[in-house]
């Protein structure tokens, strides 16, 4: 299982190569649920983790006077399944129906790519762009 996850993010990170956008080839029922956002936080901030069995992601980010502050936020505070699919919604509680979950944070993007039950207890593969739901608000990680 889990190996078939990895096999399945290796796969998808070379589809990202290739494609390029990503966030673009998601469907339109999809998209209609990812909020857009100004800001993010992947720009000004630094050494950030995820602990894969609490979902708690830590970050060290600048406030506006440029001093590193770290901080965690649970992504079950932002992240919700909807039938299989991962999106954005405030106290959204995804993990517990969510097994599969790998990330890949670079200088302009914070992928989750995740495996969630669908409504038919089927795990569906999504991703979502978690520099699109966090912001870095004056140093501390926020959602929205
Ligand atoms: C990750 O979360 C688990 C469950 O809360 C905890 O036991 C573990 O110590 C955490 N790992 C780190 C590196 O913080
Ligand atoms: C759940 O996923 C399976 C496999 O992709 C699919 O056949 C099924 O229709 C999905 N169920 C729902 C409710 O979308």
């Amino acid at each position: 299982m889990k190996t078939t996850f990895l096999s399945s993010v290796v796969l998808a990170l070379c589809a990202l190569q290739v494609s390029g956008s990503p966030i673009e080839e998601r469907s339109p029922s999809v998209q209609k649920e990812v909020r857009e956002v100004d800001g993010g936080f992947v720009s000004t901030c630094t050494d950030t983790t995820v602990n894969t069995s609490n979902v708690v992601l830590t970050t060290t980010c600048r406030n506006a006077a440029g001093d590193p502050i770290t901080s965690s936020i649970s992504l079950n505070s932002c992240i919700a399944n909807a039938n299989g699919q991962v999106v954005f919604r405030v106290g959204g509680n995804f993990a517990n129906s969510c097994p599969g979950r790998a990330f890949l944070f670079t200088s302009t993007s914070a992928e989750m790519f995740a495996q969630c039950d669908n409504d038919s207890g089927q795990l569906v593969s999504s991703t979502i762009d978690l520099n699109s739901v966090f912001t870095n608000n004056n140093g501390i990680l926020t959602c929205p």
